[in-house]
């Protein structure tokens, strides 16, 4: 199984004193060295964490393939067709999110959706449509023809925070959190159950079967026994542990540095 490194949260640091430091495409070869298999980024129409010159900056140097993650706002495609990433990856967006909440409705969306697959085949992208595990929208986004679906494994990962780990904020308002734990649990079989005919649904209909949002260290193996899943897509989780496999080093340098 692959997996791509989504580091728009190195940018969201950034973002936080709008400097220059840290830099995102700085992470593109480290991901490289460490076994990642794809960059993944999620160029917003608010543009809050990666802008279009970082959109532009690691497509042109990454020397892994760039999986980049839009709306299918017009404006947003076209500029999606002139950087040219190997995939796009069209999911929802909301302005007050504070992340992707939920898959695309290709349904309700159809229309628009077709359109931004045709022009980015156009410009030989491959499409992924980030979609909730259900059969009926996946056999939508084959007809639609993507070559990718990402299935969105948010309400899995929400279920298994609600159960194994003290987090009491898990991605999204959960209205069932004072549910009894055997409930949980029958819940979060039920969400893996979701899953594994979602993705082998969609690998029997040809396509390729992508998932993310919200996997960890913790919640990521029961996923990885989906045989018909390919690739994750893994961004939060991965930043901020760096923070902490990193913090050591980090202190030392500028010790060394104080010390001299
Ligand atoms: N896949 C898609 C389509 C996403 O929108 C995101 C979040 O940007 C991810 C994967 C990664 O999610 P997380 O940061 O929770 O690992």
């Amino acid at each position: 199984m692959k997996l791509g490194v989504n580091i728009d949260h190195i940018a969201v640091l950034r973002e936080a004193r709008k400097i220059n430091d840290p830099d995102p495409a700085d992470a593109l070869g480290i991901v490289k060295r460490a076994g990642g298999d794809q960059i993944t980024i999620h160029l917003r129409e608010d543009r809050r964490h990666i802008h279009d010159e970082d959109a532009a900056r690691i497509v042109a140097a990454s020397a892994l393939p760039v999986n980049l993650e839009c709306s299918i706002d017009e404006e947003i495609i076209d500029i999606v067709c002139t950087l040219k990433p190997l995939r796009a990856t069209l999911v929802p967006e909301r302005r007050e999110e504070v992340t992707t909440e939920g898959g695309l409705d290709i349904i309700k969306y159809e229309e628009r959706t077709l359109s931004a697959i045709e022009k980015l085949h156009a410009h030989e992208i491959e499409v992924s449509l980030f979609v909730d595990p259900d059969l009926e929208i996946i056999t939508r986004a084959d007809a639609l023809g993507a070559e990718w679906v990402e299935l969105h494994t948010g309400s899995y990962a929400n279920i298994h925070a609600m159960l194994y780990s003290n987090l009491s904020r898990t991605h999204h308002a959960i209205a069932d959190l004072d549910l009894p734990r055997h409930t949980l649990q029958t819940k979060l079989e039920e969400s893996l159950t979701t899953l594994l005919s979602a993705a082998d649904h969609a690998k029997s209909l040809g396509l390729k079967v992508a998932a993310g949002h919200g996997l960890n260290y913790h919640n990521v193996e029961e996923i990885v026994k989906i045989k018909a899943i390919e690739e994750l897509n893994i961004g939060q989780s991965i930043v901020a542990r760096s923070v902490f496999t990193g913090l050591e080093q980090a202190v030392r340098e500028m010790k060394a540095l104080i010390r001299r």
